[in-house]
């Protein structure tokens, strides 16, 4: 709660930040209470960041920080001023998808898609870190996301095969 000099309530106190979404600096006035996730989704318009536990446990809610994933849920707006934050919006750049998003498409590693798009920007920060993992190596790296559809394997299955193209994307350019 925020007083002016005389002690009356003046209205709730707010920062202006400046946050580059998805390679786009976007400044807004926020309530420090904002969580990160309500900044990308009502602010930003991404509804690819999904909320479900807010509680830090699904891993629905999963962004890339300054290339490192975060849980949007756990933390606040305000603390991501300066920073830049990629959703899975921001996979593509010109219209197709990812190769991550292809390999979780054509292994059928989703059912109702809700939590897609936290499982892809996990396995981004894994493949990112081993391009080629072993199938309990992914099974860690993803231990921070819950799926209560697909029964895993056809995720685990996406990674194994998001790697082998995305090797093949690296192998090409060189
Ligand atoms: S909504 Fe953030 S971890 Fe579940
Ligand atoms: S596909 Fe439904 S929760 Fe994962």
């Amino acid at each position: 709660m925020s007083t002016d000099s005389t002690g009356e309530y003046d209205g709730p106190v707010t920062e202006e930040i400046t946050v580059t979404v998805n390679g786009r600096a976007v400044t807004a006035t926020v309530e420090p209470r904002l969580k990160l996730s309500d900044f990308l989704r009502d602010v930003c318009g991404l509804h690819g960041v999904r909320v479900g536990c807010e509680h830090g446990v699904c891993g629905a809610c999963t962004v890339q920080q300054d290339d490192r994933t975060v849980k949007s849920c756990l933390s606040y707006a305000v603390q991501a001023d300066g920073a830049a934050i990629e959703t899975v919006e921001g996979l593509d750049d010109d219209g197709s998808l990812h190769p991550i998003q292809e390999a979780f498409h054509e292994t059928h590693a989703l059912q109702c898609g809700f939590c897609t798009s936290g499982f892809v920007m996990a396995t981004k920060e894994l493949l990112e870190e081993n391009p080629d993992p072993t199938r309990e190596e992914i099974q860690t790296g993803l231990a921070g996301n819950i799926c209560r559809c697909t029964g895993y394997q056809n995720i685990y299955d996406a990674v194994e095969r998001a790697g082998e193209k995305l090797t093949a994307e690296t192998g090409s350019e060189e």
